[in-house]
């Protein structure tokens, strides 16, 4: 997809892989939403990337609540028109303990945020998207999402939903030339990844390499197919100090 002049909407986006994300989109020349509950951080990047000469705009939002979804993508039509690339990135982590000690709560907190989110803000976009014939829904998953680590089960499991939404978006809207990505980082230097105070953080991934994979995908022409999920991987380990 050229990028060029068309309208995101990056869940997340204050912070992070998503305010990385944002701020690629709009270098290539979108015109982006960014979306998240912090309203300082939103404002922040917001002006970050504004002053970089990008179309951006913030929407407090609580993705976990379903009316929210649906005003975040009329905010997105009503200030740039219907949305061309949604960015599922908002997630919240559940790591540390194993599967026996999680409670109801913990459960429904990371799947409404993480997987209950990406599907109704996908509902959301795919109408307009199928009638226009064009559209990119970029999740932004995990490693966790490939594997099966211990005490990560329920986030686990919540990327590993998000990589197959990606494959039934495909299957119902590929013939309306909508395109699905499941880009899965390793460890990455946000508030998220270095929350986890690994010994070797320079091991890290960083959200602007992240942020670039993301552009690059999404700029692919409308034929290519990139084979999913996509995974960015530490080459080196972020829990080891020694090679
Ligand atoms: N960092 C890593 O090591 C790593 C590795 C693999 C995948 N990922 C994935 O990358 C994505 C971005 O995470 P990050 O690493 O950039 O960490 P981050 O900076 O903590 O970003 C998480 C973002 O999600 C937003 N968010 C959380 N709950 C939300 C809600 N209910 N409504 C709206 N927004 C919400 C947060 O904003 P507010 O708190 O302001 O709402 C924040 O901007 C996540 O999907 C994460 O699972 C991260």
């Amino acid at each position: 997809m050229d990028i060029s002049g068309k309208v995101a909407v990056v869940t997340g986006g204050g912070t992070g892989i998503g305010a990385a994300i944002a701020e690629e989109l709009s270098k290539a020349g979108a015109r982006v939403l960014i979306a998240g509950r912090r309203a300082r951080r939103l404002e922040e990047t917001a002006a970050r990337i504004g002053a970089e000469g990008g179309q951006v705009a913030y929407r407090v939002t609580d993705v976990g609540i379903p009316s929210e979804c649906e005003g975040l993508l009329k905010e997105a039509e009503r200030r740039f028109g219907p949305v061309d690339i949604l960015v599922n990135n908002a997630a919240i982590k559940c790591h540390g303990r194993p599967i026996e000690s999680h409670s109801v709560e913990d459960w429904d907190q990371v799947m409404d945020i993480n997987v209950r989110a990406a599907f109704l803000l996908t509902c959301g976009v795919l109408p307009s998207m199928k009638s226009r014939k064009t559209g990119f829904i970029l999740m932004v998953s995990s490693e966790s999402g490939m594997v099966y680590y211990r005490d990560q089960s329920i986030y686990g499991l919540s990327k590993h939903c998000m990589n197959a939404l990606v494959q039934f978006i495909l299957a119902e809207a590929k013939d309306f030339n909508i395109h699905a990505v499941a880009l899965c980082p390793g460890l990455t230097d946000t508030e998220m990844g270095l929350g986890f105070s690994p010994p070797a953080p320079e091991n890290c991934l960083s959200a602007k390499v992240v942020a670039a994979c993301a552009r690059w995908v999404i700029s692919q022409p409308d034929k290519i197919n990139v084979a999913q999920p996509l995974a960015v991987c530490n080459m080196w380990d972020p829990w080891k100090t020694t090679p």
